[in-house]
């Protein structure tokens, strides 16, 4: 599959590849005379009617927006400072805490358990947090941004069942589309089951459409009207809708390019577990979280421009091309040599 000429930062989990033939003929085949014009309100949406009919969801409890970036503004925006509390695993997506900081909403968090060679949901912790902070949004991210991890819908129905009714519960789905154990059938299920339930989705990662800014919510039958969510009044933007339609209609593709990146996020790991001070974490999503093992962890840095430091100890690596991969490796190995000759010196 060809590669797009990458630039400048590759760490943050996009996709270096083509978006598919029908997403660039939907471009170039953009009739203009739609420009001019406003689509006719929220039902012009040609994307809503797609997405309901796929996922088997009334229209109205389908919204379109700008990412996922789109719905969780709008989803904090509906929050008093004075009063309302959001909920949120942690480690996170680092624009939660971003938003919540510029909003002045306080986010609280509950723990995701390090097991070693993954991270898991800490689903006691989360529900001993919500009976403590009542919160007004619960915001789970499955699989989790930078951890990898993704949460069962039977931990996910705990939560669910332990939240209040007038509480938001939001399953931030970026990152789907990676693992082949996901259940999306049973998120579903639950979603007809939780009237106070909603899934973003987007088309940044999967779908290779980061730049074109495409996500939607799939909403419980009463979520909308916890945060007031009003959909646009004018629609959204007629050639956006047209690509993601197009990309909706491409999963040959997209699955084919999906297996690519899962084949390298699993050569990657097993390459990073070979290495003594280096431990690859379990991912279903499209970049792996590494453990920099003690003694080497302190005063690591990396300069490759797929990885990033998120937290003490940990670095992302995005998928990114072959070559990137491999010099990732290069560099862990570099580093694993500098330290054998300091200890050979110590000796
Ligand atoms: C967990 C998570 N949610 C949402 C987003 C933003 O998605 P979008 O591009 O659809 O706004 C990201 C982007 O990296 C993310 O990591």
């Amino acid at each position: 599959m060809q590669n797009i000429s990458p630039k400048k930062a590759m760490n943050r989990n996009e996709i270096e590849k083509a978006p598919s033939p029908k997403v660039i003929a939907a471009i170039r085949r953009f009739d203009l005379a739609k420009a001019p014009r406003y689509f006719d309100g929220y039902y012009g949406s040609s994307l809503a009617l797609e997405l309901s009919r796929r996922f088997n969801m009334p229209r109205d409890q389908v919204s379109v927006g700008y990412g996922i970036e789109f719905f969780l503004r709008s989803i904090f925006d509906s929050c008093n400072p004075k009063r309302d509390v959001v909920l949120a695993n942690t480690p996170h997506y680092t624009f939660y805490s971003f938003y919540a900081q510029a909003k002045g909403v306080r986010l609280e968090t509950f723990r995701l358990a390090d097991k070693g060679d993954r991270f898991e949901f800490d689903v006691e912790d989360c529900i001993k947090k919500i009976r403590a902070v009542a919160p007004k949004i619960v915001l789970i991210t499955s699989p989790n941004n930078p951890t990898g991890n993704s949460i069962t819908a039977k931990n996910f129905e705990r939560i669910l069942r332990a939240a209040p009714r007038t509480s938001l519960v939001v399953l931030d789905e970026a990152y789907v589309g990676f693992d082949d154990e996901y259940k999306e059938a049973a998120f579903l299920k639950l979603l007809k089951k939780y009237e106070n339930m909603v899934i973003l989705r987007s088309f940044s990662k999967r779908y290779a459409l980061a730049g074109l800014r495409i996500g939607f919510a799939l909403w419980g039958t009463r979520a909308k009207s916890i945060i007031r969510y009003d959909d646009l009044y004018l629609g959204g933007s007629q050639l956006l809708e047209d690509v993601a339609v197009a990309a909706l209609n491409s999963e040959a593709y997209y699955r084919k390019l999906a297996r690519e990146i899962i084949t390298d996020r699993e050569q990657l790991a097993a390459a990073v577990n070979k290495l003594k001070n280096f431990t690859a974490y379990e991912s279903h999503a499209n970049f792996v979280l590494v453990k920099i093992e003690p003694p080497l962890a302190k005063n690591f840095s990396i300069k490759s421009p797929i990885a990033k430091i998120v937290m003490p100890g940990f670095m992302r690596v995005s998928l990114g091309s072959h070559k990137h991969i491999a010099g990732f490796i290069a560099e862990l190995k570099n580093a694993e040599l500098k330290l054998k000759k300091i200890n050979g010196r110590h000796d």
